[in-house]
């Protein structure tokens, strides 16, 4: 039996329902560059500061098989992204080859019985986008929404949620602060710019795609952290004020969304620390159990997320969560803790309506490459076999039920 680190601010022995309500959505999910291999028009696969995803999991090749083995484990939706560099690789010129593979990919799920969630812009852009200054030029937006009306045209029909940008506000941060990601510039300016496009380019993309279906549920996956102040002081209690508000506040009071999609991975402590160098504020260093990636195990902060959005008074989906544990020893124990805080807080009225976890399978980790597995199911990057970890069968259970075992 594995030692749990209890993290010191746990919220243990709170009584909760064990049931889902009816209906509830459960699944995995994945992005295009992360795992289907074989892409090289993209703005990653053209940086030589980043690892690259080469043939990842050849998911492009192997898709059928994949589905069947999340059907297998129970899941009854996925998420998946649709790689923007296949569909069109060069300005107003459409790859109706890749429609077509993408048309199959979604119509294989559809026969499985799965409800689709489909990402429109999972981090990497065509190499023609990023060209023409990507998310910094206002045009990108325009460019981005041309783009989902020949997806609503081609695909719609198989899209059940559409989920138009994967974590704007990590995407902005990674690429235009950290400058870790493509094209790596380190501007707080810059970063608030494409942020803002990319909000924008949501928007239209929202009424782009209620023009070809009235009834479509449009949203974005958001990357909602729980921040707090580590002391009780004025200026920590404001900058985790605004670090909140630039996660929750400024996105969602003006975008139109049919539903909040929600990844959740932290929980952050911070502080103002005067060094222009960190942007004048930083975390405090991560306790309690860890996962492989350095990251707290803290299912207390996605209750407190879930409780932030109940004023929306929307339909939330968590289209990600998960942890990056090699040896499996972790996620099961994981799974059920973050869902037992899922159900806090439908207790406390907040509308959760699915859970997908991260990741269906091992993937290519962005400036990490494959060192961390998320994955249900384990990926041979050599031989590209699949092995379906122990916790995924756990999580099967859950899925299947309907509700938590105790
Ligand atoms: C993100 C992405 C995923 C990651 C996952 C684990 O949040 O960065 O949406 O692509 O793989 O979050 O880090």
């Amino acid at each position: 039996m594995l030692e749990t680190k209890i993290h010191p601010d746990s919220n243990v022995g709170t009584k909760t329902n064990k049931k889902f309500p009816n209906g509830f959505l459960w699944g995995a999910g994945t992005s295009s560059y992360q795992v289907e291999g074989g892409l090289d028009a993209n703005d990653w696969a053209r940086s030589n500061k980043v690892p690259k995803a080469g043939d990842a999991c050849d998911h492009y090749n192997r898709y059928a098989t994949d589905f069947a083995i999340a059907r297998d484990l129970g899941h009854n939706s996925h998420r998946l992204s649709l790689e923007w560099s296949r569909i069109e690789p060069e300005p107003g010129k459409w790859n109706e080859a890749e429609l077509k593979h993408y048309h199959d990919v979604l119509e294989d799920l559809k026969n499985k019985g799965f409800t689709t969630f489909v990402t429109l812009h999972h981090f990497t852009n065509p190499v023609w986008v990023a060209e023409q200054k990507g998310w910094e030029s206002n045009q990108t937006a325009d460019r981005f929404t041309q783009y989902v009306a020949k997806v609503a045209q081609s695909l719609g029909h198989l899209i059940d949620f559409w989920i138009t940008i994967n974590e704007p506000n990590i995407y902005a941060a990674m690429a235009y602060t950290e400058g870790k990601w493509p094209p790596h510039k380190k501007s707080i300016v810059k970063t608030s710019k494409v942020y803002d496009h990319m909000l924008h380019a949501h928007n239209n993309s929202y009424d782009v795609i209620h023009s070809y279906y009235p009834d479509a549920k449009v949203g974005f996956a958001q990357n909602i952290t729980f921040t707090r102040p580590k002391h009780k002081t004025l200026r920590d209690r404001i900058a985790a004020r605004i670090l909140g508000w630039a996660d929750i506040g400024f996105p969602y009071g003006h975008t139109k969304n049919d539903f909040i999609g929600v990844n959740h991975y932290f929980n952050n402590r911070v502080h103002v620390s005067f060094k222009p160098e960190k942007n004048f504020i930083e975390f405090d260093e991560k306790r309690g159990d860890l996962t492989d990636r350095g990251w707290e195990i803290y299912p207390e902060a996605l209750y407190q997320v879930l409780l932030k959005l109940k004023d929306y008074n929307l339909p939330v989906y968590i289209t990600e969560n998960g942890l990056a544990d090699a040896k499996d020893q972790k996620r099961a124990r994981f799974i059920s803790s973050y869902l037992s805080a899922v159900l806090r807080a439908i207790d406390k009225g907040v509308l959760v309506k699915g859970y997908l976890h991260w990741a269906l399978m091992d993937n290519f980790e962005w400036e990490d490459g494959y060192q961390w597995k998320f994955g249900l199911v384990e990926v041979d990057f050599e031989t590209q076999e699949r092995k379906v970890r122990p916790s995924a069968y756990q999580y099967k259970k859950i899925c299947e039920s309907n509700e938590l075992g105790s």
